[in-house]
């Protein structure tokens, strides 16, 4: 039976991942751009969140770049309560300029490209269940703020992500200029494939070398995963390269197993050159037939790259 309106809202039903009425609401009236209804939250929530991120403290100061563990202490977060936005943004905003900005759902690829172009992070507010805590396909707030937010304090990584947007605005002007409709689709689907993936291999999964030497994690799905974090630096069987486009821009990935390849960059200046030299091979045509495969692009993305306001 559907909720009315009232238990919709109710305080403390919950936002939980899959299963918050409030977010099935937003999404059937097509609203992507949200509030963050904090009182909805449930204890079960809060717990969800104190216990993913009381267990997974002794892992970030073992695997984590020094840069994240900085982020961490300087947005403050509460271990014990799922965090507020707004509260996030006050200590995040004064720093890199960048805001956490809540949404209903999945964000169709340019428009969060766009969003990163303006400092802007779309954050999903659920909560993952508390009896799944290891795994989940969806993001939730915890991959979210505790796995990205806390790099964004840093200066030369959001500035990354800044220029990350600029090639993707770059993307959908040079495929708005092709006039055959068969090949602007083509085209979107192979530039959009190298963009996700260069973003998957360094901002969802990239780690870095630290002042020793020693291998350190800076991509927020190993930051927000107990598991993996772990695993991706013991691990004997991952392959850990120095990061090379070429490789990565050709190079799937499947997103329901911990990953088998990850890349290693030097610093965050060599990830902002990198993003540099992505987009100028993007003006040269090397971004126009990529290897098929992972990810897939769905019509909302497409259409995304076709929509955008490109001035
Ligand atoms: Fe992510």
């Amino acid at each position: 039976m559907a909720l009315t309106q009232t238990q919709q809202f109710q305080p403390g039903i919950g936002l939980t991942t899959t299963k918050a009425p409030f977010i099935e609401v937003a999404r059937s009236r097509g609203e992507l751009y949200i509030e963050q209804p904090y009182e909805l939250y449930s204890e079960e929530n809060h717990e969800a969140w104190r216990r993913l991120y009381a267990r997974i403290q002794d892992r970030w100061q073992r695997y984590a770049t020094e840069k994240f563990l900085e982020g961490v202490s300087k947005l403050c977060l509460d271990p014990n309560r799922v965090p507020r936005l707004d509260d996030v943004n006050q200590f995040l905003a004064p720093l890199t300029g960048f805001k956490a900005k809540a949404v209903s759902g999945y964000v169709p690829a340019y428009i969060f490209f766009d969003c990163l172009r303006r400092r802007e992070f779309p954050t999903t507010i659920t909560v993952r269940d508390i009896n799944s805590l290891d795994y989940l396909p969806e993001p939730d707030i915890f991959h979210d703020i505790a796995g990205h937010v806390p790099m964004h304090t840093d200066k030369r990584f959001a500035d990354t992500l800044v220029r990350f947007g600029e090639a993707a605005h770059t993307a959908a002007r040079l495929v708005q200029e092709i006039k055959d409709p068969e090949l602007q689709v083509q085209r979107i689907i192979s530039i959009t494939r190298a963009l996700a993936r260069f973003f998957w291999f360094t901002i969802e999964f990239g780690l870095m070398r630290g002042r020793n030497g020693e291998l350190k994690v800076y991509g927020s799905g190993l930051l927000s995963s107990y598991g993996e974090i772990a695993h991706a630096i013991e691990s004997p069987e991952v392959q850990r390269y120095p990061i090379q486009l070429e490789w990565v821009i050709n190079q799937y990935f499947e997103i329901d197993h911990y990953q088998p390849l990850l890349f290693i960059v030097d610093s965050f200046d060599h990830l902002f050159d990198l993003v540099d030299q992505l987009e100028r091979w993007m003006l040269e045509g090397k971004l126009n037939n990529v290897s098929p495969g992972e990810p897939t692009m769905s019509e909302e993305d497409i259409r995304s790259f076709l929509e955008a306001v490109v001035d």
